[in-house]
């Protein structure tokens, strides 16, 4: 191969950037020339390619964000979306593709490799959620990020003596609350994976108010509930004084933790030597420690399962029974 594609698309992710970085100095190491597509699958379509050397990915790796821009891209999910995408490539001397980015993006990686383009995946989303894997890119620095500001809600709840929601993203998996419920000491963690009932959270609530408990710290996973609706309901179901913090799109940004930035640069660059060694229809993983491929069917074929033992581990380890 002597001209290769890189992109981010989808939501973007702490780390991403860490990540073109890999790919643009890997490929340079191996005199590859490196063609940036802008964002993502919607770029692609309209054909915003910029040359990338390892000068143009200077001083990136330590910033959150994506240099090359992201997009959600409905167009690209039609056949003839992706046939078109494929043709941009060819027509732009693009032998293989580096695609980094969550669920949406890989099942893109998919339809391009069934039309003839080499494509490789780099698992790039703060949810956690893709098969295959052990680490996303982005993971490390969101669960981070959602801990410090959960650490501080944590000082005005003792203050105040109050009970607190916090709700985190992840939209269809809970990833992130688990990680943040575990190491925040959170009284209750709610996630899509494992069911809960309000009764069941309140009479937890009540049952620690009677035994001197003097505030709550509930973690709400975004596609488990509402945290509004839900500190509303806690408030009215057992008289306790309840707020409610949405953390939302401040656990996507900022700049990558070690973690990431190391996650980041071993895929990119192994993305890069999968392609050169004719290695395709893969996602770049972290599996044990090491580096994988681990075919792109697999990966969107599978839904990774959160770990209901660390959920069991986080309520036995906030009672105070
Ligand atoms: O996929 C990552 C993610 O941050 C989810 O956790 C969240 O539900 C979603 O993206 C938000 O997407 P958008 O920024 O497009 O609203």
């Amino acid at each position: 191969m002597r001209r290769i594609g890189v992109m981010t698309s989808g939501g973007d992710a702490p780390g991403m950037n860490a990540a073109v970085r890999a790919v643009a100095r890997r490929a340079a190491a191996a005199d590859v020339e490196v063609v940036g597509i802008r964002r993502g699958f919607w770029g692609l379509l309209r054909q915003e390619f910029v040359p990338l050397t390892t000068d143009s990915v200077h001083d990136i790796i330590h910033r959150g964000g994506t240099m090359l821009l992201t997009a959600r891209c409905d167009e690209f999910l039609s056949p003839a979306g992706q046939e078109r995408g494929a043709g941009q490539l060819r027509q732009a001397g693009v032998e293989g593709l580096v695609c980094i980015g969550g669920d949406g993006s890989l099942r893109g990686c998919v339809a391009l490799e069934r039309l003839g383009i080499p494509t490789v995946g780099v698992p790039g989303t703060i949810d956690n959620d893709l098969g295959g894997t052990d680490a996303t890119i982005g993971f490390d620095t969101a669960v981070n990020t959602a801990v410090q500001a959960v650490d501080r809600v944590r000082d005005t709840a003792a203050a105040h003596e109050r009970t607190f929601v916090v709700e985190v993203m992840g939209r269809s998996t809970g990833f992130i609350a688990l990680e943040v419920g575990l190491a925040c000491g959170a009284d209750t963690v709610l996630l899509p994976e494992l069911p809960w009932t309000l009764e069941g959270v309140c009479r937890r609530l009540r049952k620690d108010s009677e035994r001197g408990g003097r505030h709550n710290l509930i973690i709400v996973a975004e596609g488990s509930g509402h945290g509004f609706e839900l500190g509303k309901r806690i408030e009215e179901s057992t008289g306790l004084d309840t707020r409610v913090t949405v953390l939302g799109h401040v656990q996507r940004g900022g700049s990558p933790t070690a973690v990431d930035r190391n996650l980041a640069s071993r895929l990119g660059a192994a993305a890069v030597e999968f392609l050169l060694s004719g290695q395709h229809g893969v996602m770049a993983a972290l599996q044990c420690g090491a580096v994988a491929a681990i075919p792109l069917r697999v990966v969107t074929g599978t839904r990774k399962a959160v770990d209901p033992s660390l959920h069991e581990l986080a309520a036995v380890l906030s009672s105070n029974e």
